[in-house]
Parts: C-alpha cells; structure tokens; sequence
C-alpha cells in the first residue's frame, strides 16, 4: 500500500514545494490541512492549489475560536511576552496547527507527518516537539533536511510545474489573530527604519489629532468587554487590534534570539496584544500582594521562554499553567488605556478585589498607616546592608 503523509499547507512556496518533494522523492499520498488561526488567507484559493498539486485530501479547519481560548488567553493571563517584547503570536499557533495536524493524521491512518519549516527558525522546533508529544510516526522536514534555499525551491517548482505567484514579496510574513510578524528584505539590516508600508493593521500617518480611550473589562484574568461591549473571544481580540491599530499603537521592532542561537530582527505588529497584556499586568498589581507580583513575574518569563521555544508541551508548562490559574482569581476589574498617536498608556483601573486602601496610601489627613512604625521597620530592613557598607569604608 502507497504511504501517506500529511501536512501543514499554507499554500506558499515551502510546502508547496514539500507537497510535490513528498509525492515525486517519496512516493506518497499527501493529506494537506490548513489551519486559520487569523491569517486572514483565501482558504478556497488554498484548497484549490492543493488539489492542483495533486494531493489525496485537503482539510481546512476554523480554528480561530480555540486559538483565543486555550493559547491567547492563558498567554494574557501570563502576560506572555518573549524578552519583554514579543507576543508569541506565531509561538502559540504552532502547538495548535501540530495538534490538529495529529487529529486528522490520527483519523486518516496517515504514515508520516510532515512540514514545511527551515532549520533556520522556530517553527521547526514547534512542530517537530508537538508531533512528538503526541505521535510516534516519522516527521518529514524536506526544506531542513535538504538545506533548501529559495532559488533551489524556486528551481524544482518550476520543473514540476508548480505555479508561484510571480509578485516578489517585500517582506515575508506570518499572520494570526495575535499578530503579524514582519521579517526580511530591507528590515535584515536592523538599522533600516521599517518603511510604513510594512504595516497593515497599524495606521502610521495622518493620526487621530485625538486620544481615544479604551476599556477594558476583566474576569479572572480573562478579557469579557471593551468600551462597554460584551464580546466572543474572537470579536474581542479583533476590536482591539482595529482601535488600537487606528491610533498607531502597536509596533513592535527588537533583536530576538531565536532557539537555534540566531540573532533576528523582528518586527511585529500586535496591537491588541500591546494593550490587553499592558492592561492585565496592571491589574494584576492591584490586586495581588507584592510577593505575588514579584514572583509571578518570574513564573511569566519563564511561561514565555518556554512557549517560544516550542516546549508548550513540557510539562513544565502545564505546572506554570495551575499556578497561574491559581492567581487569577482575583485578577477581575477594569483599566482604561489612553491611545494617543502610537502610544499607550494606563490612566485608570478599578477592582472589587483591589488592595488598594486609600485609608492607608492617602497623604491627606487621618490615614491609617502608623508613620511612627516605619522607623523601627526601616532600620531592621536596612541592618545587613548597613552593617556591610560600615564594614567596606573600614577596609
Ligand atoms: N520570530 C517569531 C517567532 O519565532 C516570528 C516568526 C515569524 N516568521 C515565520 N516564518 N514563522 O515566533
């Protein structure tokens, strides 16, 4: 009987190229599944390039609801941010693309999976360790595997006929409901302003002359509303991405460090996740002691690295997962954010839970805080260091 394989299509050149490599090098049968997770594509014009290129089955699966609910929103309750900068938008998709890609492997009998990934990134190490979680068969990583680059890629599509749009693109792209990571071209010198033309969900000229305010309504860490509107897990994140990204807000430009050890330049744009992660961290300090928020920064960071670099299914991260829960609890109010020409900033917050006492924080008269205990307390605290400094002007 033939091999099957299957495989996580986008349509692009990569695994259009692994569709015809998998057939023609190996002789399979290919299963092709396209995942939205708010990449916005053509699905139709995808599955029509599938069957052009002869594979058995294509999939197409609606996956935007679970990607908010099981991958954004744990993420907002993490407040999960790689080296304090990236919203591990593509990071979170993976683990559910691979998860999917298993479901229907699993129901087709399938013999190998495979993707369409470079030895160069991340994703590789995404799919490959969430196939691995779940499934024994063999992963087929042409692109890797061959050190493929794109002349070559180019080359063997045009022999087997495969059609590529012939409009070079500026930048390559990944896109999902959390965000649009912008890599190559010009942006591979990272001194190279990135050109407004970069951007599509981010408005950079001709800003509002006006702030805008947005409201943000939690529930156990969990965003419910904005601006007074109860909306679905999807409509919320892409409410938000819309006004924030119609005030500038939302650009993101660092120096990454990849898991292989690269060293990228990464440009995103991720508005709605700019604002809910800045809101919910924020109201996670009003309602959690200081020895909650200190540790639970460290528990965050170590959340983020290890969903970036593709070990969503270490256990690790399913123990930070409970903890996490845990502190959510009381993680239910509002903040307002002001959105002023590409800029964010937390101008009010309110909680049942706060721990916030005006009686006691107050400068005015009659609060509840005993100044007179603050010497004592003062010069316990201080006694190693003091003793040391005495200690280092003797010597
Ligand atoms: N640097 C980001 C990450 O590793 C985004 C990468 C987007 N590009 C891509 N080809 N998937 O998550």
């Amino acid at each position: 009987m033939k091999q099957k394989a299957i495989l996580a299509f986008s349509g692009g050149l990569d695994t259009s190229v692994v569709v015809k490599y998998l057939q023609v090098e190996h002789n399979m049968d290919v299963i092709t599944v396209t995942v939205d997770v708010g990449q916005e594509d053509d699905y139709q014009q995808i599955s029509k390039k599938a069957k052009k290129l002869g594979v058995v089955k294509h999939y197409n699966i609606d996956a935007k609801k679970e990607f908010v609910t099981d991958y954004i929103f744990p993420s907002i309750k993490a407040n999960g941010l790689y080296q304090k900068k990236y919203c591990l938008a593509t990071a979170l998709a993976r683990p559910l693309i691979a998860q999917k890609v298993l479901q229907i492997a699993k129901k087709e009998k399938v013999t190998a999976l495979a993707h369409g990934c470079s030895g160069k990134g991340n994703d590789q190490v995404r799919f490959d360790l969430t196939m691995r979680a779940g499934s024994n068969l063999p992963i087929i990583a042409p692109i890797r595997d061959l050190n493929l680059d794109r002349t070559t890629e180019l080359k063997f599509a045009k022999k087997h006929g495969i059609k590529i749009d012939s409009v070079a693109k500026k930048f390559s792209i990944d896109q999902n409901l959390w965000g649009r990571a912008i890599e190559g071209g010009v942006l591979e010198n990272p001194i190279n302003e990135p050109p407004d033309d970069a951007f599509i969900w981010i408005k950079t000229k001709n800003l509002p002359n006006k702030p805008a305010y947005m409201k943000i309504k939690f529930e156990k860490g969990i965003p419910v509303a904005i601006d007074g509107k109860s909306m679905g897990p999807v409509k919320l994140i892409e409410y938000a991405n819309k006004k924030a990204g119609s005030h500038g807000v939302g650009i993101v430009d660092h120096i990454e460090d990849r898991v292989v050890g690269i060293k990228s330049r990464e440009v995103y744009e991720t508005p709605a996740a700019l604002c809910l992660i800045e809101a919910h961290s924020d109201l996670e300090k009003m309602v959690h002691t200081k020895h909650q928020t200190k540790f639970k920064s460290l528990v965050d960071d170590e959340w983020s690295w290890l969903t970036y670099s593709g070990l969503w299914e270490d256990p690790l991260r399913k123990d930070l997962d409970m903890f996490i829960q845990q502190t959510q609890k009381a993680v239910s109010g509002t903040v307002v954010l002001k959105l002023f020409k590409g800029s964010i900033r937390v101008v009010g917050r309110e909680s049942k839970n706060s721990l916030y006492s005006h009686k006691i924080a107050t400068y005015g008269k009659g609060s509840k805080f005993d100044q007179k205990l603050a010497k004592g307390f003062v010069e316990l605290w201080g006694i190693q260091s003091t003793e040391a400094n005495k200690l280092h002007k003797k010597s």
